[in-house]
């Protein structure tokens, strides 16, 4: 017999089913709720509602669990390329070699932008924020990229997805080169995804770059990281722009804006301030954290605290290890990461944190790497965006693709003024 909960208001009794997801999860389905009871259910921040169904990826906040498709991410992080993880994201299973193949073609294929797109690059005022380029290029992109808007086959939607992954990285190469005043480095169709941003990066006209191996295995496995993290707040934007009909490249760059604040991907922009700060201005680690603790003095200790992760971040524990290997092969010592290891080591021991089990998130460590790459800090939630490119596309698609899919149109509790009078100005 199907579980159902038991909801008692007004003296009456209102059978509601209970929905069990494939790894145990277990939810109320409340979607009668309104028009049985009249009444709807009050959750601010959304941190007990599910949004959706969905079979991209799964997380275990209190055992430290993400699996992307169901594949660990520990074994992605290690052993996938970026492009690998995409596809299964994506498409919902690990390609075989023939479809990675017309896959990486399709890349190919699709890299360079479209000669006129760099007029919009000289629109842009040279200190404009490259998270403001990447979102309205990305949306520009729909006009050259997908004239009909909207996809009607499998075939153009593996093209729509291909010229989205690697367009987003040849535009946040391209203004950063435009931002530094050097002529734009096009796509090589010779290297891989994170050996070919490399180039598009820090290539000039007179040298080519060419990474180490360890730099290259660093950002694909930072890229792989960021793939995807199921509805949190950017992903949960672009699957409400999708259900709207909103077409891929508009949803996406929705996508981006959503991920620009400090409390989400811009977070490994503040954790590298937060951290040269304390370098700087010499700041004991155990004043800053007293600072973080203390709600009236506005800091927050940056990089800590995850909505799902009670327990630990498993991405933060691979970047960790990832920042220290990597600094290692390139004999570079970080002062940042000294400091880095001080606030986890204080964080982590102190009651507040362990009370609210707070625990470094995928933002704390990951900025140490993207400098070491020599990535500059403004670019750093771009970097995230290139990484999260997948996973937005598979939720816009599995939005698009549910033909049962209704507006996302959350209802609220009206707390304003009652009726009121309009007044001519001189009454008010
Ligand atoms: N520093 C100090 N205190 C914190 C922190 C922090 N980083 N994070 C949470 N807290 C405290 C809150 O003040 C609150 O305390 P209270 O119970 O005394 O009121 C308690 O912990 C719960 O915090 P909430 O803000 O309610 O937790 P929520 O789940 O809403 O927020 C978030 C999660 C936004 C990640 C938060 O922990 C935070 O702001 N962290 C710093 C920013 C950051 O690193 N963001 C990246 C997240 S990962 C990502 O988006 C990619």
């Amino acid at each position: 017999m199907a579980e159902t909960a038991i909801l008692q208001v007004d003296g009456q009794s209102y059978e509601l089913p209970v929905i069990t997801g494939t790894e145990g999860e277990r939810a109320i389905d409340i979607s009668s709720l309104r028009s049985t009871t009249g009444m709807i259910t009050l959750d601010d921040g959304y941190g007990n509602t599910g949004s959706c169904e969905s079979a991209i990826t799964f997380i275990d906040g209190e055992k430290g669990i993400l699996r992307y498709r169901g594949v660990p991410i520990e074994d992605l992080a290690t052993r996938s390329s970026f492009i690998e993880a995409a596809e299964l994201l994506i498409f919902g299973e690990l390609p075989d070699p023939e479809e990675r193949d017309e896959f990486r073609q399709l890349l190919t294929e699709n890299s360079a932008l479209h000669r006129d797109m760099r007029k919009h690059f000289d629109g842009f005022p040279a200190d404009a924020h490259p998270m403001a380029i990447l979102s309205a290029m990305i949306n520009a992109l729909q006009a050259y990229d997908l004239p009909e808007i909207h996809i009607t086959d499998s075939g153009g939607f593996r093209r729509a997805a291909a010229a989205l992954l690697a367009k987003t990285r040849t535009i946040a190469a391209a203004s950063y080169k435009s931002h530094i005043g050097q002529p734009i480095a096009y796509p090589r169709y010779d290297l891989p995804y994170a050996e070919n941003f490399l180039h598009m990066m820090f290539s000039v006209p007179y040298r080519d770059y060419v990474p180490s191996p360890e730099v290259a295995h660093a950002l694909n496995m930072f890229l792989v990281l960021h793939a995807d993290h199921e509805q949190n707040c950017s992903t949960s934007t672009v699957r409400m722009v999708a259900s709207g009909g909103a077409n891929l490249f508009a949803s996406v760059s929705a996508g981006v804006n959503a991920l620009w604040g400090p409390k989400h991907g811009g977070a490994n922009m503040a954790v590298v301030e937060m951290l040269q700060r304390i370098q700087s201005d010499g700041i004991p680690v155990s004043r800053y954290i007293d600072q973080a603790k203390d709600r009236s003095s506005g800091v927050r200790l940056m990089g800590f605290g995850h909505r799902i992760y009670r327990n630990f971040d498993p991405r933060a524990q691979i970047l960790k290890t990832a920042a220290h290997d990597l600094l290692e092969s390139m004999q570079i010592k970080d002062p940042l990461l000294d400091i880095a290891q001080q606030v986890e080591e204080a964080a982590l021991a102190d009651d507040y944190f362990r009370e609210r089990r707070l625990y470094p998130n995928v933002d704390f460590y990951s900025g140490i790497i993207l400098r070491a790459i020599g990535i500059p800090t403004d670019m750093f939630t771009v970097m995230f965006s290139i990484g999260r490119t997948p996973g937005w596309i598979a939720h816009w698609k599995e939005v698009h693709d549910n033909e049962a899919q209704r507006i996302h149109r959350p209802r609220q509790i009206y707390v304003g003024e009652p009726l009121t009078q309009w007044l001519p100005p001189a009454e008010r």
